[in-house]
């Protein structure tokens, strides 16, 4: 219960990915993590232990082990989530009530967004007398909501409605004259005319609960992917030591694509990782043996098969909340997950006593993708793509199983506390 308390608190503190990274920094400095700056000099001592941020929205952290570097065992996740981006210019009114003019950030349920109490979060860049400045910011409180047309005007609402993303989905905020923006800066502790701009998100004000007659299940906005991220996080912390260097990634913008300066697609991690291993072993061909005897877990959440929809998943390869953690895996390789390292990690699980179950689509719907595949077309390294088991994916509140968070957090501290020995078509755990 303690983890998944852990769980729903985080989620109701990360309205955003600016958010989570401020959460997982506060974590890990907790921890004794010393922060790394991009654009300074690295000093790495053996045993050490790091992060570094991008951004503000993508971090990664690394602990040394007490020689050399080893090779590299990563989990990697993402902190954002599907939401509505507040557009540069965003005031506008309509029938005596003040509105906010936003675009769609991911692919969300677009449906769900409606009449319910949201919030606006995010990063906000003030104009001070050294220059500019950005501060995180969280209203916090009930300040829009996007009203659904009544039945009335509709009657073939039941049967599905096409919505507008520029037509339909605009919050109110209050009458004609109210003033969001004057809202945002007096939070960040500034005048309105020190705002010189800014990267602001609607988001779901429900938080985050347990339900159901035997308490089995998790109701929650943004449990894609705050649930890995937490759950990796939290394995990261606890597990101990080893002779490789334990990584943790959790990227932005995953929701769009990943093709950004910070996201999975990005030199971020390879980056990095170059740093460590030339700071610490001072030999020019280490990197890419480094990174051919490392691994990497890319887990973000699967599709649970749906108790009345039963027929949209695949017969034989299908999942279920509560029914541990998931391997994913795609012929097209939208997943990282290949038979060795499949086989590979579902070792890992067992050997931690944590159930597996493998999800793959059915072969006449599409289904998603993840950051896994994308992250290691940059950063060659054996992955798997793996996840929790949840219903309604990109609605605005999910659900998930209660059992799977416990789960997930065991399975991967076994994984940072496994020596994986990987070579070219073999793999060994020790
Ligand atoms: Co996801």
């Amino acid at each position: 219960m303690d983890t998944i308390r852990g769980l729903m608190e985080f989620i109701d503190r990360v309205p955003t990915a600016f958010h989570a990274v401020k959460e997982i920094a506060t974590a890990l400095e907790s921890a004794g993590y010393a922060r790394l700056s991009e654009g300074e000099r690295w000093a790495l001592r053996s045993g050490g232990r790091y992060y570094v941020t991008r951004n503000q929205s993508s971090i990664i952290a690394f602990r040394l082990p007490e020689t050399g570097v080893g090779h590299f065992q990563v989990v990697a996740s993402h902190g954002d989530s599907p939401s509505f981006k507040l557009k540069p210019a965003f005031s506008e009114s309509a029938e005596g009530c003040a509105l906010v003019n936003v675009e769609k950030y991911g692919g969300m349920l677009m449906s769900t967004w409606l009449d319910r109490p949201l919030s606006v979060a995010g990063r906000l860049v003030v104009s001070g007398a050294d220059g500019l400045e950005t501060r995180l910011v969280n209203l916090d409180s009930d300040v829009a909501l996007i009203p659904n047309l009544p039945i009335h005007f509709n009657r073939n609402a039941n049967d599905g409605v096409a919505l507008n993303a520029q037509v339909d989905m605009l919050p109110i905020v209050g009458m004609e004259g109210a003033d969001l923006l004057a809202a945002v800066a007096e939070s960040a502790g500034v005048e309105k005319d020190a705002v010189a701009g800014a990267d602001l998100f609607l988001y779901n004000r429900q938080r985050a609960g347990v339900f159901g007659v035997d308490s089995a299940f998790i109701a929650a906005p943004r449990l894609d992917d705050l649930e890995c991220a937490y759950t990796s996080l939290r394995a990261f912390l606890q597990a101990e030591p080893g002779s490789h260097t334990d990584v943790l990634c959790v990227f932005d913008n995953e929701e769009v694509g990943s093709g950004t300066r910070q996201g999975a697609e990005s030199a971020f991690l390879l980056e990095t990782l170059r740093r460590v291993v030339r700071t610490v072993e001072g030999d020019p061909q280490a990197l890419e043996s480094v990174l051919a005897r490392s691994f990497m877990v890319s887990a973000d959440n699967a599709h649970a098969a749906h108790p009345n929809h039963a027929e949209k998943y695949d017969k034989d390869n299908r999942v279920r909340m509560n029914g541990g953690v998931v391997i994913k895996s795609n012929a097209s390789q939208k997943y990282a997950t290949d038979g060795l390292s499949a086989a590979l990690f579902a070792r890992v699980c067992e050997e931690a006593g944590v159930p597996v179950q493998r999800f793959s689509n059915r072969s006449d719907i599409a289904g998603g993708s993840t950051l896994g595949n994308i992250a290691v077309t940059s950063v060659s390294m054996p992955a798997v793509d793996i996840g929790l088991a949840q219903l309604a994916m990109h609605s605005a509140c999910e659900t998930a199983g209660v059992r799977d968070v416990d789960y997930m957090v065991k399975a991967l501290r076994a994984f940072y506390e496994a020596e994986i020995s990987i070579k070219e078509g073999s793999a060994e755990l020790t």
